[in-house]
């Protein structure tokens, strides 16, 4: 397996981590970057803010941040540990990563991401944020979700079983507790229509044993 540059200059702004955290961030950044990075890449802006939804270590912010240093990137997380190790290293890229979003203004957004965090929210809390992002794009913005594909295969229940042990052993951390409640393709473009987003592009794909979905959505 070849690993690009950007994948090397994400590794090496982890150096920092414990290793416990690194090995997790390591084999995201191997395993499951570049296949996210595909579809992501096209709809970074020239301009603007981003806010990363769910980060996580913020692998995704920093990239972004990588390909345009122009922009306001802010990753959000509820897991303090991650946002430790995030915020770790974003000393030499800059984002601003944070647990707590509550003094954040929630306006003017070029791009939220919103990747393979949704499945932790209930339909409602679903719902809820997806209108709340609708609120904060800008006119023309872009919701950029990635999220489990639901679905009768063997992956589906494989990929569940796996995400279930990983709650259980609190592999995202002690904040993270909450069920899995994944949402079939059609409950999705459901929820986006209501809140007022036009579909731009919805793509199944399998990655390694996952079943994932990539849903763009456009204010
Ligand atoms: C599979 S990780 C993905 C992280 C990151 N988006 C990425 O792609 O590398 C899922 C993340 O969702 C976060 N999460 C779970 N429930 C959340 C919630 N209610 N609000 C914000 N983040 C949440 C977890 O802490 C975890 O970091």
């Amino acid at each position: 397996m070849k690993i690009s540059d950007e994948q090397l200059a994400l590794l090496k702004l982890y150096k920092n981590s414990t290793t416990l955290e690194k090995v997790k961030i390591y084999a995201r950044i191997i395993f499951n970057f570049p296949q996210i990075k595909n579809h992501l890449e096209k709809y970074i802006p020239n301009s603007g803010t981003v806010l990363d939804y769910g980060c996580g270590y913020g692998i995704f912010s920093n990239y972004i941040k990588m390909k345009n240093p122009n922009l306001n990137v802010i990753g959000f997380d509820i897991s303090k540990t991650r946002i430790n190790e995030a915020k770790k290293s974003a000393i030499a890229m800059g984002v601003e990563f944070t647990d707590d979003l509550k003094n954040f203004n929630f306006e003017n957004l070029q791009l939220v991401l919103s990747i393979d965090v949704l499945l932790f929210l209930t339909l409602e809390q679903k719902i809820n944020l997806l209108e709340k992002f609708y609120r904060s794009i800008k006119t023309g913005g872009i919701v950029f979700i990635k999220d489990t594909l639901k679905s009768n295969s063997f992956r589906f229940k494989y990929t569940n079983f796996e995400e279930k042990l990983k709650i259980k052993l609190k592999v995202y951390g002690s904040n993270v507790t909450s069920t899995l409640n994944y949402i079939t393709p059609d409950e999705f473009l459901e929820i986006l229509s209501s809140a007022g987003f036009k579909i731009v592009d919805l793509i199944p794909e399998n990655h390694l044993l996952y079943p994932g979905i990539f849903i763009i959505a456009q204010k």
